[in-house]
């Protein structure tokens, strides 16, 4: 597919030159059409709750290609807050409750905050010992301050693979090393890698990695996976479980082409061994599963190599064209992020929108800049060189 008929098919295109991918993606119209093709099945004919179930098997196998890993290593989600919290309840409760250690956590403050605020719940109620805040990890200066706050007692380390503050990459494989070595799990948040840039859990990867799909994959709220490496199958069990997820619940049958309730849920006779599926609870947002196939389907045809490729280059071009004048561009050179220190942000935001229809996010202390593979070349530069502009008048 050509970028021109790519783009007629992503109506923000038309009308603005559209740079935040990294706060949310555009939907495209083809996945507004699915979403709206199933609420109206569902008003017409009653829920079509099979199709949908349907559509997640689906899309689990589209999105374990992406990732190089199984469909079975993955899970629905509603968001990346839920995931994280499913995993830390698990974990820690599960390390906690074996009492081979206190539990010390490390973690990013480089990741999003929402990392941060149930660990210092579980620390408040006794079940962490400590939590280690990491100032550097998305810099330069990021192994060896990892190296030096990971010791023995570490049960759990949390890591954005992309900073949403500072868009620089993190190497997850040599993270996972560091962690492992450690007897530690890995948790990493990927909502600003999945979609933009090349992931791969397969070798090494994190024990968990999640994301959300409503910035870089261009999909509604509502859906999101969550990979649980199959190393940590054997030594933990899930907190909490659903219906849904359970052996020979819901999905197993829908997977094993079963009628679903030809034969009783199981009760009985039940057992709880973890795999992915046991962080699937309960019925998962549908329609928003339906439009993120819809979206995927779409980067597909264009090819994921040829996606990664080109928001490399055109965060690249945005560097480039930034990196000359007196604002410090802070970014790794991997990711869609690119990151303009200012010190009034927030006008400079409102002007570029205003005057220019070029659409950026404003942060403390920061511009952030996210191309995706729908922009054009011509587009990051005229923009970049409006961001100069409005910075000189604002001088
Ligand atoms: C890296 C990252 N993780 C998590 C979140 C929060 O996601 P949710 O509200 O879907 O849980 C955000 C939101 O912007 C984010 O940027």
């Amino acid at each position: 597919m050509d970028l021109e008929s790519l783009r007629y098919k992503i109506p923000v295109t038309w009308s603005n030159i559209y740079l935040d991918n990294a706060g949310a993606g555009p939907l495209p119209q083809p996945t507004v059409k699915s979403i709206h093709s199933f609420l109206d099945e569902w008003s017409r004919e009653g829920e079509p709750w099979e199709k949908g179930l349907r559509t997640i098997m689906d899309l689990k196998n589209k999105v374990a290609i992406l990732l190089n890993t199984q469909a079975s290593s993955l899970a629905t989600i509603p968001n990346a807050t839920t995931a994280l919290n499913a995993v830390l309840a698990t974990l820690v409760l599960e390390l906690y409750s074996s009492k081979l250690r206190e539990l010390k956590v490390v973690m990013d403050s480089y990741g999003f905050p929402t990392n941060y605020y149930t660990l210092l719940q579980l620390k408040k109620k006794g079940f962490i010992g400590e939590i280690v805040l990491l100032k550097k990890l998305h810099s330069d200066e990021k192994v060896a301050e990892l190296e030096d706050a990971i010791d023995r007692r570490t049960s759990i380390v949390i890591v954005d693979h992309v900073s949403w503050r500072t868009g620089v990459a993190v190497d997850l494989e040599y993270m996972s090393k560091i962690a492992h070595d450690h007897g530690a799990f890995l948790v990493t948040d990927a909502f600003h890698s999945v979609g933009s840039i090349k992931v791969d859990v397969s070798n090494h990867g994190p024990d968990f990695l999640y994301f959300g799909s409503y910035k870089w994959l261009m999909a509604p709220h509502g859906a999101g996976f969550l990979h649980v490496s199959s190393r940590v199958w054997d030594s933990i069990e899930p907190l909490y479980l659903g219906w849904m997820g359970v052996r020979d619940g819901v999905l197993d049958r829908i997977a094993g082409g079963e009628k679903l309730f030809e034969r009783e849920l199981p009760l009985w006779d039940f057992e709880a061994p973890l795999s992915s599926n046991s962080f699937e609870w309960g019925t998962p947002s549908l329609v928003s599963f339906v439009g993120l196939s819809s979206s995927l389907r779409l980067m597909e045809e264009f090819g994921w190599q040829h996606i990664f490729e080109r928001v490399a280059n055109l965060a690249r071009i945005v560097r480039e064209i930034l990196g000359d004048i007196a604002l410090e561009v802070r970014s790794g050179e991997e990711s869609g992020i690119v990151i303009v220190r200012l010190r009034d942000p927030i006008t400079i935001a409102t002007r570029l929108k205003r005057h220019r229809k070029i659409i950026v996010s404003a942060r403390p202390g920061f511009l952030r800049v996210s191309p995706h593979f729908y922009n054009t070349e011509e587009e990051v530069e005229d923009a970049s060189h409006a961001i100069r502009e409005e910075v000189k008048k604002a001088e």
